[in-house]
């Protein structure tokens, strides 16, 4: 199997084995919240930051690439499967969080009298928007749509994918923020979920904003 095959393997179950555990950790083993609670309610936080990382990882490889060509260079190509990745659990964890969104759930986003509040309306109106770019991006990724494409048109609509991750930062930014100012309250003083993604992707953009301030070839070549 190729180097970079298996470091891609490495690399995916080592992020699901790490989301998964932080997330029991945190909530079910610290907090207490009834292991039955597992399948579906901690496991939809757990898919939610596994999106995050590895949609940023996908951007982060081609900067990465360029500082240390070496080491990153063989790694490129798993761009576009840690890409599809995130997007496919960024899609599942839309619909888990669906099925759960009930007051009795997320009392954070809802009202009294049984409507959102404007946390819950703004989260999740920019969750649904970074959900629509990442789709973009994913069908630009399936071979006959790429192929129609000119490279910079193809480009294009791979770079929404950071307008796709800054939405993500105002969802959870806009969930999260309160709750990131007390750390007093953090279970076992482990950083929220929320805060570990906005950290991850406030680095694929810095990246991004690094790469656009020393220009170079690596990271904007065509992968379908
Ligand atoms: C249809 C689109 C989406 C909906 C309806 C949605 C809904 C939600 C809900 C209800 C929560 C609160 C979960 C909780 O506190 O247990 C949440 C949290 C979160 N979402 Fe989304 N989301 C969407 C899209 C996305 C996408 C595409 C991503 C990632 C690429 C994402 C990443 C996150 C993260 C990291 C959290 C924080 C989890 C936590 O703090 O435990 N969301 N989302």
């Amino acid at each position: 199997m190729p180097l970079f095959q298996r470091t891609q393997q490495t690399i995916t179950v080592t992020v699901l084995a790490g989301t998964f555990l932080y997330a029991a950790i945190r909530y079910n083993i610290i907090k207490g919240v009834a292991w039955e609670h597992f399948p579906l309610f901690i496991s939809n936080k757990a898919i939610a930051l596994a999106s995050v990382a590895f949609i940023a990882l996908s951007y982060m490889l081609g900067p990465l690439a360029r500082f240390w060509p070496q080491t990153m260079v063989p790694l490129l190509p798993a761009r576009k499967f840690f890409g599809l990745l995130g997007f496919g659990l960024g899609a599942v964890h839309g619909l888990m969080s669906l099925l759960l969104f009930t007051p009795a759930n997320y009392p954070k986003f809802f009202l009294a009298d049984g409507t959102l509040n404007v946390t819950g309306e703004l989260s999740m109106v920019f969750g649904i928007f970074s959900l629509l770019i990442f789709t973009a991006v994913a069908l630009t990724s399936l071979p006959s749509i790429a192929a129609s494409l000119k490279v910079d048109q193809w480009q294009f609509v791979q770079r929404l994918g950071y307008a796709g991750l800054t939405l993500v930062l105002l969802h959870v930014i806009t969930m999260g923020l309160e709750g990131w100012l007390k750390p007093a309250t953090w279970p076992g003083r482990l950083l929220p979920i929320s805060l570990v993604a906005a950290i991850i992707i406030a680095a694929a953009l810095l990246l991004r904003i690094i790469v656009l301030i020393s220009p170079g070839t690596y990271g904007s070549q065509k992968n379908k």
